[in-house]
């Protein structure tokens, strides 16, 4: 397994999220801890950080690297941010950074089944605790949800195709493996969609998204994270995909306006009061120099917002 995960955009994701050196930060998305470990360097020693992840086996592994007791570890969807924070009688924290998607302990770990290169059990759930995994999706679902599921998530552009390879296969045999499933899309898809880049790429991250609810765990704290910041506050988010890019976008957009009256009235009724200021319209990407020592900073965006 490797160890190695490099956190993306790490100085300018830390620059933006802190506010003040002494205040308390969540980091919805712990995973090997790089965000977290760059935010301890810089906040001062009376600082708090609740580090969220739910995928106990990195949580655990990611406590005992980073063992510090300015952090407290929960191991938990960040869909649920509001019940964590109120427990921890913490209605308002400074900060909130999100950093979408799977770390590099899960991609590398191949009894997750989460890599198109791995041979393993179709599993790919961040928290195992849960009993629906991609093996029930590709065992269980119709055709036609998998198709949608494909384009939805992975904008598949041979969906159908390799949902009918899916269902006619199954039909012989449950498809138990990672490797099955790629010789499946393999053969469904043209030859010269196989040269360009791997033709289970899509499929995988759609069923990733879908196994895991990232999208609609993605809009549930969204808003969550605006009712928890403090004025001045702020909200880092870094995504992958279009498809979380755009949620993201759109909420900030939405929540930055300060007018909601229908188009064509002749003055503001309104009086709607935006929640957010952008830091910046268009989204901060890694440099070239970055994309080059981290193939995954490739397609990453931050985003950032200050509550009002
Ligand atoms: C891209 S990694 C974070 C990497 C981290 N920032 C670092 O520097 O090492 C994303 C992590 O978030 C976790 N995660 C994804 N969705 C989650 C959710 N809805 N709730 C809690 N954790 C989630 C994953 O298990 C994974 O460990």
């Amino acid at each position: 397994m490797n160890l190695l995960h490099l956190p993306v955009l790490l100085n300018e994701t830390i620059d933006y999220l802190i506010t003040d050196p002494n205040g308390i930060y969540v980091d919805c998305t712990l995973g090997g801890g790089g965000h977290l470990q760059e935010l301890l360097n810089r906040l001062e020693l009376n600082a708090r950080v609740i580090a969220i992840d739910k995928d106990i086996d990195i949580l655990n592994k990611t406590k005992q690297t980073i063992n510090n007791d300015r952090v407290i570890f929960i191991h938990d969807d960040f869909r649920n941010l509001s019940k964590i924070l109120l427990k921890l009688r913490l209605p308002q924290v400074d900060g909130i950074i999100v950093d979408l998607g799977v770390s590099s302990f899960q991609l590398d770990d191949a009894t997750r089944g989460f890599s198109f290169h791995e041979d393993a059990v179709l599993d790919m759930r961040m928290n195992r605790e849960e009993a629906f995994s991609a093996k029930e999706l590709v065992n269980f679902y119709e055709k036609e949800e998998i198709a949608d599921i494909l384009w939805k998530y992975g904008e598949e552009k041979y969906a159908r195709r390799i949902a009918a390879a899916i269902v006619k296969c199954r039909k012989e045999k449950t498809i138990n493996t990672t490797l099955e499933l790629v010789d499946i899309i393999k053969n469904a898809v043209p030859a010269s969609y196989r040269r360009d880049k791997h033709p289970a790429r899509k499929t995988f991250q759609a069923i990733r998204i879908a196994v895991n609810g990232e999208l609609a765990a993605l809009e549930e704290v969204l808003p969550a994270a605006v009712a928890s910041l403090q004025t001045g506050g702020r909200l880092c988010i870094i995504t992958f995909h279009s498809l979380e890019d755009r949620i993201v976008k759109h909420f900030f957009v939405n929540e930055a306006k300060d007018c909601i009256c229908p188009p064509g009235l002749p003055v503001c009724i309104c009086n709607y009061q935006p929640q957010l200021k952008l830091e910046f319209r268009k989204p901060i990407i890694p440099s070239d120099e970055e994309c080059q020592n981290n193939l995954r900073a490739r397609s990453a965006k931050l985003r950032v917002a200050t509550k009002l």
